[in-house]
């Protein structure tokens, strides 16, 4: 590997996963105004520029406020189609193999918008994607941490009529005083009906939230868990049981959880045999997709060429693909990387 416009080449060609991006995070300014007109809505912005603007956030709920605000744009099935559409079409651009998205229903039914028409929206979407574009796909429900139990339940059963499309339940929004503790009950019913799950944890709130989220959520994967550098017993158990961690270093960066980012834990938690993987979150407010996320990272821990395939090699090791679908992403991905090589 030879200089910095090398890198970036390789970096943007390597084939990959995503497996922690809000779909409600990919609304664009333009696809914002766009639904806005469409549905009569009205924002409180003019310009795409002063959209751009108010994307200052000094911490989660300041972003939160501002991204649950933009969901009031979406409103019928076609809008839910249209975002997820986007989004797949600019993953493929990057060399994303395959992506495993969240959904927040909640964020939409508390608007009086039908759960039927979010799911059926964002399916059609994807079933377009992985016939049309060749992307392969897996959905995640998210319950907002926010809401009272009895709302994550009622979430719940309407997912159950929806279970062939739902891969893995997940666990979001603000964090602190919210620990998974408060949702155990309703990750057991997950559970039990057969769904994987996930949840955020250690992005603002402290390691003993990933603790619980592997010993009551039983997760599959930690979304973020930056704050497990903070706890040397979890860092081994992380390792230890092979629980990967869905990084995001811009969103980090763009929500204050790291102040710059040669800051950014990754490094350090991969070389302790974590399972490590680079991710967007919310791109279209943090500014940078996938590759911008692996491009920041590498520039600021200087990541050899070595450990961007490490990162790529995870991001499918860490999906919820099948054994022969990894296999499959897996070769490609050796392909490529043997072929830059010489
Ligand atoms: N919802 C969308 N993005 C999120 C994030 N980074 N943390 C928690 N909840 C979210
Ligand atoms: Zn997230």
């Amino acid at each position: 590997m030879k200089g910095k416009d090398s890198m970036e080449l390789f970096i943007k060609g390597i084939p990959k996963a995503e497996l922690h991006l809000h779909i409600e995070g990919t609304l664009e300014p333009e696809m914002l105004f766009k639904m806005a007109k469409r549905n009569s809505v009205r924002i409180k912005y003019r310009t795409v520029e002063e959209v751009k603007a108010a994307y200052n956030f000094r911490n989660l709920q300041d972003f939160l406020n501002v991204y649950y605000e933009g969901t009031s744009v979406l409103r019928n099935e076609q809008d839910f189609y249209d975002l997820t559409w986007a989004y797949l079409e600019k993953a493929c651009s990057q060399n994303v193999l395959h992506t495993e998205i969240f959904f927040d229903p909640q964020a939409h039914t508390r608007r009086g918008i039908k759960f039927d028409t979010v799911i059926t929206g964002v399916r059609r979407a994807l079933r377009d994607g992985e016939q049309k574009l060749g992307i392969s796909t897996r959905l995640i429900m998210c319950i907002l941490r926010d809401l009272n139990v009895e709302s994550a339940f009622q979430t719940l059963e309407e997912a159950l009529s929806y279970k062939d499309w739902i891969t893995a339940i997940g666990l979001n929004s603000a964090e602190v005083g919210h620990p998974p503790s408060k949702f155990q009950k309703v990750f057991e019913k997950a559970l039990e009906n057969g769904f994987l799950t996930v949840a955020h944890a250690g992005e603002e709130g402290p390691a003993e939230y990933i603790w619980e989220a592997i010993r009551l959520l039983k997760v599959s994967r930690i979304d973020h868990g930056n704050r497990a550098v903070e706890d040397e017993n979890l860092l081994r158990e992380l390792a230890r049981k092979g629980i990967p961690l869905t990084m995001c270093p811009i969103s980090n960066l763009k929500l204050g959880v790291i102040k710059n980012m040669e800051g950014h834990p990754l490094k350090k938690i991969m070389e302790m045999g974590i399972v490590v993987t680079v991710n967007s979150d919310d791109p279209a407010y943090f500014g940078g997709y996938i590759n911008e996320n692996y491009l920041a990272v590498q520039k600021a821990l200087g990541l050899n060429a070595h450990q961007i395939c490490t990162l790529a090699r995870n991001s499918f090791q860490a999906s919820f693909l099948s054994r022969s679908e990894k296999h499959d992403m897996l070769m490609k991905l050796e392909k490529y990387a043997k072929e830059y090589a010489t």
